[in-house]
């Protein structure tokens, strides 16, 4: 047996290890406030204790107490594995289930060095978002999957393994839930206070669902709306050539954004206030230039537009500074956007203007009131350069960071005189109306072999089956097709793989299907050589219930509500899925988003091709019909169409009032 395979049966080591630095070559979360009273502290010293045997808590406990001194949280960092934690051959975990080594291979993907925001703090993307709270979590989980069988099911409670449950060969392997509080309990300092406590983590979307697959995930979305934003504001553009966008963050997710808009054939103007995330982008080919200079980089970028060349280039520097000079120079922008982390707007995901990015971190541990004022601030002189910008005919969206939401509660110059929104978020504008309503959502695989070659391979075979869908594709959708086979067609040389052998397309459920029965059949006829994960961006159809971005495009009151959350992941469940999950918080903030997605391994198996037809349908069709039922019009014609294709499909159909009748009533 390898030490890799030894060491992760293992589980929690029964002698303590040596005690570790933390690793400075790596990003790291910053320190938490300190939100716990002393009785607290005792309690979550007592609840990080519990993973570990008696005969350790004389050491760990006074360690465990100076880690939530320090860092606001206990991470365990002496239990953190000597081993390099990454995506590997689904034979290389120990398992008796493939399912459960698969589980390994993708949870193990998302705390890679290379992919992880901060991987010591086990946090993937998001500033907060987490696979698991602490290492004690990590290897538990690790020891548990390589040892169940598939007749267990593993159950996790935000990251906690409550253990190994009898079930049967078709049940998940794995149910994930995160965050899940009750909802008087969900305000963002609960977060800070049953987190720091170890009950509770923010999972994000595909962070703790083990689906993040690095920041090509969010590159092909970001593309399609860049594509589109351009094709809005310019009915004769193809692309975003010969125009300027200008947004910030080139984190986890954000880190998508230069090379989806070079990808686009754009100018890609990114700000990042952290230079560690800045150069890491740099050095990984995501974004071209860097420049701190504010006036060089804009004549660079003037010039660029005169070419019309396809450049990414990164601002070391706070947005606002950049948005302001924008102001003065008068120089013309055609689209602007932002993906701060404005979800978490208090501990790390926005940094206010006129300080050091360190000097930040210190004010918002130590003087996290100033830090909060200093913030909205910031959200103050933010919305006014954008305001200033709009009005000399920019288009600004916002892009699902909850930017138009903290600058409200900033009381900025955000809202029309009716209350709502400026600007509109881009699910209302492009994403929803254009891709969601009609099922389109961003599908993915991951190679269990980790073999690039079984990547191209997977590559050659989803174009096929979408070059021949297109062909029978109704006009509806002709445009949405044709852009993802352009994606598919030059994903390889994009070289966008960073971690484990995968790939991202936006797929209906008629796409998702094929895609996936095509892959089972060369598994099965060995043309792949071995199976392949399919999965998700919760960031979809009928995953997320989020009144400010995925369902905000939804208008009949019932963006509000989370149904259509819940029935997912409960319906993927029994379908067939390998592994499902459930979060609070994601993308927008905690309490503000409801959000699930599951993974499945297909193994070129007849069970599978039944899984995989049952539960994708389900998948997709459960937020059409949602769509549909609110009036939708794009959804309404893609759910008739599912209920053609499906017979046993049968969905409930709204009939429409007439205005002028609801106008002459007396209310
Ligand atoms: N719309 C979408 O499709 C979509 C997708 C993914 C993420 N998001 C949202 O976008 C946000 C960013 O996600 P992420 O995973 O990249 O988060 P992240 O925390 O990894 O990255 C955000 C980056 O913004 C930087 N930043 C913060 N304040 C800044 C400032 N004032 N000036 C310049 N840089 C600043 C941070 O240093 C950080 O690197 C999140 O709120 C996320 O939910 C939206």
């Amino acid at each position: 047996m390898t030490n890799l395979k030894q060491a992760i049966l293992q589980g929690i080591p029964s002698e303590i290890p040596a005690k570790r630095d933390i690793n400075a070559s790596v990003s790291h979360a910053p320190n938490r406030k300190n939100i716990l009273n002393k009785e607290e502290k005792q309690l979550a010293i007592r609840n990080a204790l519990r993973y570990f045997p008696e005969h350790m808590h004389t050491v760990l406990a006074p360690e465990f107490a100076e880690e939530l001194k320090t860092y606001g949280r206990i991470y365990m960092y002496r239990f953190i594995p000597e081993y390099e934690i990454k995506a590997r051959h689904l034979e290389d975990f120990p398992h008796k289930s493939k399912q459960a080594a698969a589980l390994q291979m993708m949870l193990s993907n998302n705390l890679d060095e290379a992919i992880a925001q901060h991987p010591e703090e086990l946090i993937t993307y998001g500033g907060n978002g987490s696979v698991f709270q602490n290492w004690a979590q990590y290897l538990l989980c690790m020891q548990y999957l390589a040892e169940m069988n598939n007749e267990q099911t593993l159950v996790l409670y935000s990251g906690h393994p409550m253990g190994l449950f009898p079930s049967h060969k078709d049940a998940p392997r794995v149910v994930v839930t995160n965050g899940m509080m009750i909802p008087n309990y969900s305000k963002p300092d609960d977060w800070e206070k049953f987190n720091a406590l170890g009950v509770t983590q923010y999972g994000q979307m595909t962070a703790g669902s083990f689906m993040y697959i690095g920041p090509q995930g969010i590159v092909h979305g970001t593309n399609i709306t860049l594509l589109n934003a351009a094709r809005k504001i310019d009915a004769r553009a193809a692309d975003l050539s010969g125009k300027i966008f200008i947004t910030a963050g080139l984190g986890g997710m954000s880190g998508a954004q230069p090379k989806a808009g070079v990808i686009a054939k754009g100018i890609c103007i990114v700000a990042e206030i952290n230079p560690q995330a800045t150069y890491k982008r740099h050095e990984q080919g995501w974004v071209d230039e860097v420049y701190k200079d504010l006036d060089e980089l804009l004549d660079r970028a003037v010039t660029a537009r005169t070419n019309k060349e396809a450049v990414s280039i990164a601002y070391d520097g706070n947005i606002v500074d950049l948005w302001e000079r924008v102001v003065e120079r008068n120089i013309y922008i055609e689209i602007g956007s932002d993906q701060t982390s404005l979800h978490n707007p208090w501990a790390g995901g926005y940094y206010p203007v006129g300080m050091s990015y360190d000097a930040a971190n210190e004010m918002m541990a130590n003087n996290p009131e100033k830090f909060k004022k200093e913030v909205q601030k910031t959200l103050i002189r933010h919305t006014n350069a954008i305001n200033t910008l709009t009005e000399r005919g920019m288009y600004f969206f916002d892009y699902g960071n909850a930017f138009l939401l903290e600058a409200s509660r900033a009381n900025a110059d955000i809202l029309k005189p009716n209350g709502d929104f400026k600007y509109p978020s881009y699910v209302q504008d492009i994403m929803g109306p254009m891709c969601f309503d009609y099922g389109f959502g961003p599908f993915r695989w991951v190679c269990a072999s980790n073999d690039a070659k079984d990547l191209a391979i997977t590559d050659r075979i989803a174009c096929e089956v979408l070059e021949k869908l297109m062909h029978d594709s109704p006009d509806e959708i002709k445009l949405q097709m044709s852009d993802n086979i352009n994606w598919i067609k030059a994903a390889g040389e994009n070289k966008m793989v960073v971690g484990s052998q995968a790939r991202i397309l936006y797929a209906d459920s008629e796409g998702r299907m094929k895609i996936a029965e095509a892959f089972n059949n060369a598994i099965a006829d060995g043309t792949l050589s071995a199976p392949v994960v399919l999965g998700r961006d919760h960031h979809d159809v009928s995953g997320t219930d989020s009144p400010y971005r995925e369902t905000s495009n939804i208008y009949d009151g019932s963006q509000f509500t989370a149904d259509m959350a819940i029935q997912n992941v409960i319906g993927d469940s029994f379908r067939g899925a390998t592994w499902v999950s459930i979060h609070n918080g994601g993308g927008v903030g905690w309490g503000e988003v409801i959000n699930g997605g599951f993974g499945m391994l297909i193994d070129g198996s007849a069970d599978s091709d039944r899984k995989l037809k049952s539960m994708l349908f389900w998948d997709v069709n459960n937020g059409i019909s949602r769509r549909s039922w609110a009036r939708n019009k794009e959804a309404n014609f893609a759910i008739k169409r599912a209920m053609k294709m499906n017979p046993d499909l049968k969905v409930t159909m709204p009939n429409s009032a007439d205005d002028s009748l609801i106008n002459s009533l007396d209310l």
